[in-house]
């Protein structure tokens, strides 16, 4: 595998690939990488000549300064698990070869960022959208690969693409989980052993909305219950359960009026901030 911590070189690697018709798969991470990121691998690696996988924690997405410090920096553990799936490329920089200066670009994207994680993460969508666009911009691949895990996400860099024209196709892979069905997430490393446990009332949450939604209770009903499943969890807080129209995240209260809709939840264990989200049919 090839590692570039810096742009110019990496950008001279990729022109040299491409000049000879290669195609290129990128991977964008904020390491700490488990089986979902290496899912994303895999799929790029079936699609393309070249996988870039990139690992850069992103300062400007995160809205609370402790999320930031303490989020999981692996790049050892993280170097070798992308050599054992034979991924081809690790772009990893610093923040200053990313943002020279600081940036004054952000990005508004209207109703998109202003519900669920938009609403308690300000400035996040921005951030993500940002450093996005610049890797879009430094790698130039021809499909880029990003999880369901974060659907909200997905929505707004479909968006971004289309309305600034990149010239790529975004491929969107289902979330993986553990074995009792909390999803795969860097920040699970955070969790101490009391709190992995009680994780997983946000799948389990999940779960009985969907059948009980599927039985035809009402969405009102179905909120009621999740909320008070959730927050008699001892050391959980839930932000917000909604559903939505999975094509333009309007929130819905009637489930059969939108387009394929997708439940989704948000909520700290102690003080770490997990989401998860699950299609209805
Ligand atoms: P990160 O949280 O590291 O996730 C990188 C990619 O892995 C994202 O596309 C995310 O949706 C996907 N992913 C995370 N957990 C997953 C799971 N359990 N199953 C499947 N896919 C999963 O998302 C980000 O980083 C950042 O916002 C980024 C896009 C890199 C911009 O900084």
């Amino acid at each position: 595998m090839q590692v570039f911590n810096e742009i110019a070189p990496l950008k001279a690697f990729l022109r040299a690939r491409k000049s000879a018709g290669k195609t290129i798969g990128l991977v964008p991470t904020m390491g700490a990488l488990h089986d979902g990121h290496l899912a994303l691998i895999q799929a790029s690696k079936a699609e393309n000549d070249l996988t870039v996988a990139t690992i850069f924690v992103n300062p400007t997405q995160f809205n609370n300064p402790t999320d930031l410090e303490k989020y999981p920096r692996v790049l050892d553990k993280d170097s070798l698990l992308l050599e054992k799936v034979e991924c081809d490329v690790l772009f990893c920089p610093e923040v200053g070869h990313m943002y020279e200066e600081t940036s004054l670009v952000r990005f508004d994207f209207g109703h998109l960022d202003k519900v669920m994680e938009g609403r308690f993460r300000p400035g996040h969508f921005s951030g993500v959208a940002l450093v996005v666009s610049k890797l879009f911009n430094i790698v130039e691949p021809d499909r880029a690969y990003f999880g369901q895990k974060d659907w909200q996400q997905f929505v707004i860099i479909s968006r971004l693409v289309k309305e600034l024209k990149f010239n790529l196709e975004l491929v969107s892979i289902p979330i993986f989980r553990e074995s009792d069905g909390l999803a795969m997430s860097s920040r699970n490393a955070r969790l101490n052993g009391k709190q992995r446990q009680e994780a997983i009332v946000f799948y389990q949450a999940l779960q009985f909305a969907k059948e009980a939604l599927k039985a035809g209770r009402s969405l009102e009903q179905v909120s009621t219950e999740v909320r008070k499943h959730v927050e008699s969890t001892e050391d959980i807080t839930l932000e917000y359960f909604e559903i939505a129209d999975s094509e333009n995240l309007n929130l819905i209260d009637d489930v059969k009026a939108a387009n394929r809709p997708i439940m989704c939840i948000a909520g700290f264990v102690g003080e770490v901030r997990l989401i998860d989200n699950m299609f209805i049919d």
